[in-house]
């Protein structure tokens, strides 16, 4: 009953606001006080992409154990990686009355309908890691510094090759080394982030021959992997070997964008049996992203040589910060309102740092911070 009187208030607010006494237009986070609404009463609907990956479980229940606690009630749903059950799971939340949403699109470009249908019903939208583009309905971004991640993944490949020292510096090492690169997902914005940090990263040492991209496939759309699948970028690393390096060329280095796609590398690579003497002798340089327990084992033995860790604890708090600013009609703070224009706008957004993750430092990066324990590092599994 409270809500429904609280509500109609603010149908007054929008109709003021419309009217020319304040406010912005679609898409802005005025009007949107709830305030005077108790929390018990408001319901805050969080999309995620799948169940797939443990980085979006951790993500998901991070942000419903948040909401909770400061005594929203939540309605979390996983799409499956499938682009019409998340439209349709988005669909259900405004029709059950959601008050706003957390969204990690699956397709950042396909939820322009479900945006346009929160914006009519008034329900501000935060897009979580990923952004939402082409939409004008998209409030707030939540995310790390997705470029610096590429920076870190060419970086951390770049030091797994020897080419800079622990501290970042040239080591005058010449190489030539040869890489193979590969990028994430096209229809997810950070896919392109990453790969322009890297590729930035790298290009000084490419144009100066210390490195080399034997297969020639150098463009993202050659090197993207869609849906960031592990099985797709096993094949298609199965698939450079035979092309490539079939005779016996060395392969020192893979840049991937993200820990499940290393672990399909890595099987490739394992399952060469003979495939370049190299390869048999040692595994290649393979960077990663997401500290995902399954690649942090393989880490600390030697195998992936590193991943980015990103602490989704951190990044689940602040999207909780900025829902509850934005139900309590504040201005959520925003550290970046330059870098992430989805199309139709900037995106005020809010943007969190990460670290490279190497063998010796997953004692003071992820044990000591809790993220992961030393026994499911052993083992390999979260507990
Ligand atoms: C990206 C995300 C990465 C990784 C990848 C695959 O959008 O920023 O951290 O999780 O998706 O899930």
């Amino acid at each position: 009953m409270k809500k429904k009187y609280a509500l109609a208030a603010l149908g007054l607010v929008g109709a003021l606001a419309l009217a020319g006494c304040g406010g912005g237009g679609a898409g802005s986070t005025a009007g949107t006080d709830k305030g005077s609404v108790d929390k018990g009463d408001l319901l805050i609907g969080v999309s995620m992409p799948t169940q797939t990956s443990e980085r979006w479980i951790a993500d998901g229940s991070a942000v419903q154990d948040g909401l909770e606690e400061s005594g929203y009630q939540v309605d979390l749903q996983y799409a499956g990686d499938d682009i019409p059950t998340q439209g349709q799971q988005i669909d259900q939340m405004i029709t059950k009355g959601a008050d706003l949403l957390i969204i990690a699109a699956i397709d950042g470009t396909a939820l322009s309908s479900q945006l346009d249908a929160a914006a009519a019903a008034n329900i501000p939208v935060i897009s979580y890691d990923r952004l939402i583009r082409d939409s004008e309905n998209v409030d707030f971004y939540v995310t790390f510094d997705n470029y610096k991640v590429g920076v870190q993944q060419a970086t951390s490949l770049l030091t797994g090759l020897g080419v800079l020292d622990a501290e970042g510096k040239e080591t005058g090492e010449k190489g030539p080394f040869n890489i193979e690169l590969f990028a994430g997902s096209l229809d997810d914005n950070n896919a392109h982030f990453f790969w322009q940090g890297a590729i930035d990263t790298l290009q000084p040492f490419i144009d100066d021959g210390v490195l080399a991209v034997p297969s020639g496939q150098t463009d993202i759309e050659q090197a993207a992997i869609l849906r960031w699948q592990q099985e797709t970028a096993q094949k298609r690393m199965e698939d450079l070997l035979t092309s490539t390096y079939g005779g016996g060329t060395k392969l020192d280095g893979v840049l991937s964008p993200y820990d499940g796609l290393s672990r399909g590398i890595i099987t490739a690579l394992q399952g060469t049996g003979g495939l370049g003497p190299d390869i048999a002798a040692g595994l290649p340089i393979v960077t990663g992203q997401d500290a995902e327990i399954g690649s942090v084992s393989l880490i600390n033995q030697g195998v992936q040589f590193a991943s980015i860790f990103k602490d989704t604890r951190k990044l689940a708090e602040q999207s909780v910060v900025v829902a509850e600013d934005i139900l309590e009609g504040n201005e959520p703070e925003a550290n970046d309102t330059k870098t992430y224009d989805n199309g139709v706008k900037v995106v005020p957004s809010y943007l969190l740092q990460s670290d490279i993750v190497y063998k010796d430092n997953i004692g003071p990066l992820l044990i000591d911070s809790g993220y992961w324990t030393q026994a499911e590092v052993d083992a390999g599994v979260a507990e």
